[in-house]
């Protein structure tokens, strides 16, 4: 056979067989990302677990309150329960009575996201699924007596065109296997053998999720947690293995180097445009992932400084991650459902500047403040964070040419516009009634037939 026969056989083959990845990270990080995940820009996550109960300081209150002592929570138990209180006695008030799926599914869909990632078990170690693999630490077992994330999985996926994802916390806090293995120095793995991984093929396989967010690695390398060999089966043989997108913290080598999209640290805006797909996971109220009792209202952002963040990491090719904490009752409270119904009137408006776009040369504008750019097709969108306040709007990135048009997404009409000189465009505003601006907080102009830039 000649070279190029060979080369159309392998083409053949990894199509019809599908590529295999071994565990390698070589091999793991040349896999494509799947094209959905990068179209899709923005996610929604949620953090539930029996830390929804007492919902004062974090999700980490367990750590806070007998590992690393915190005031506010050592003192709040003090004060409030009696002295031998365990942290497992919150679990039966974790009652999820109010829980129902379709509901958040709806509330979801109404945000405009494109995927959801709930915790299927945080650091505490708490499954909202009848694991196999903790028996009396489940959302079966104790507190709402129900499938969490089976409800969820079925809703989302039967009722919504969101993708379904998990989020896993490899570690646990106190779980005695894990404790062991770290007294070892990581040099045993008998919590990775008969809790972690166990617990990650069971959730793969039953709930079949599009996205696996993984967490709590940073403790242990890749090699400990056995990532690259899950990583290898994930991509190659799972049920999920053409659809599945994961994220970095696979290994404290792992996190920002290694895996599918990069989320480094929390709340992650490199601020430059990057080589790899990455993802912003940031929450609603500012100091916590948990929903928190006690929050008052200025810890949530507004509507306004959360378009910001949206609008900014997508400029930058990243997606957004946007958290809501439900409460024990499974509501999700009026405050967050006011924001996310927000984002989603905002994209119903200017979505086609953000859905499957790109990052544009560039990212922001050269002389006003506070303009981010995408673009689609030759199409390109200057989303305005600040109305402008006289008659003209000024650009100076783009280099315009005959038959360039100009375009308020959801007002009708082009605009006039002038050349600058050198380059950049001059933007006639014209009085726009205030019931006639198409959409609050940022505002998109399209930008078509402009001149290459190069
Ligand atoms: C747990 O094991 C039982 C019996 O083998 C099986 O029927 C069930 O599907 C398993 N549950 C999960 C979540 O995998
Ligand atoms: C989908 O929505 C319908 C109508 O609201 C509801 O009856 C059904 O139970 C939902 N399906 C799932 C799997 O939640
Ligand atoms: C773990 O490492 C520490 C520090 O290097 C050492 O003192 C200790 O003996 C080690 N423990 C085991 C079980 O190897
Ligand atoms: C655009 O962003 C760069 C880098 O953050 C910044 O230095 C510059 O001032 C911004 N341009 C304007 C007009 O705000």
């Amino acid at each position: 056979m000649s070279p190029r026969t060979v080369l159309t056989f392998c083409a053949f083959f990894v199509s019809v067989l599908g590529a295999r990845y071994d565990p390698t990270w070589d091999s793991i990080d040349s896999r494509p990302l799947p094209a959905w995940y990068d179209e899709a820009k923005l996610g929604i996550f949620i953090h539930w677990g029996v830390f929804s109960v007492p919902s004062i300081n974090s999700e980490w209150f367990w750590e806070r309150w007998l590992g690393s002592r915190t005031p506010e929570v050592v003192n709040f138990m003090k004060n409030n329960y009696r002295p031998d209180f365990t942290y497992a006695d919150f679990a039966p008030q974790f009652t999820a009575e109010f829980f129902d799926a379709n509901q958040w599914a709806d509330m979801f869909s109404a945000s405009g996201a494109e995927y959801v990632v709930f915790v299927s078990k945080h650091h505490e170690g708490y499954t909202n699924w009848p694991s196999n693999h903790s028996f009396n630490w489940n959302s079966m077992a104790v507190g709402p007596k129900r499938d969490i994330v089976g409800e969820l999985a079925a809703a989302i996926k039967t009722n919504t065109s969101i993708h379904f994802g998990l989020y896993h916390s490899l570690f646990e806090w106190f779980h005695p296997l894990y404790l062991q293995d770290k007294e070892n120095n990581f040099s045993t793995q008998n919590f990775v053998i008969d809790k972690t991984m166990p617990e990650l093929y069971e959730l793969v396989n039953t709930y079949k999720p599009d996205v696996i967010w993984s967490d709590g690695d940073w403790e242990a390398s890749s090699d400990y947690w056995q990532s690259k060999q899950f990583l290898s089966w994930l991509y190659t043989d799972s049920p999920v293995k053409d659809t599945v997108v994961t994220n970095d913290r696979w290994g404290s080598d792992s996190t920002c180097h290694h895996g599918g999209f990069f989320t480094c640290q929390d709340r992650y805006q490199p601020g430059k445009l990057q080589p790899r797909k990455w993802e912003n996971a940031m929450t609603i109220d500012k100091r916590s992932w948990g929903y928190r009792r006690n929050a008052p209202l200025s810890d949530y952002l507004s509507t306004q400084e959360l378009l910001a963040t949206f609008i900014e990491t997508v400029s930058f090719g990243g997606n957004m991650l946007m958290n809501v904490g439900p409460t024990k009752e499974g509501t999700i409270h009026p405050i967050f459902e006011e924001r996310l119904r927000d984002v989603g009137a905002w994209l119903n408006v200017n979505g086609e500047a953000i859905r499957s776009s790109r990052p544009w040369t560039s990212q922001n504008d050269t002389i006003t403040p506070h303009v981010w750019y995408t673009m689609k097709n030759s199409d390109v969108y200057a989303i305005l964070l600040d109305w402008p306040t006289g008659s003209t709007l000024s650009l100076g990135a783009p280099m315009t040419q005959t038959g360039t048009t100009v375009q308020l997404l959801g007002y009708s009409g082009n605009f006039m516009w002038k050349a600058r000189s050198g380059r950049g465009i001059d933007i006639t505003i014209p009085p726009i009634s205030a019931n006639k601006i198409p959409c609050k907080w940022a505002w998109t102009f399209k930008l078509s037939g402009l001149a290459t830039m190069y």
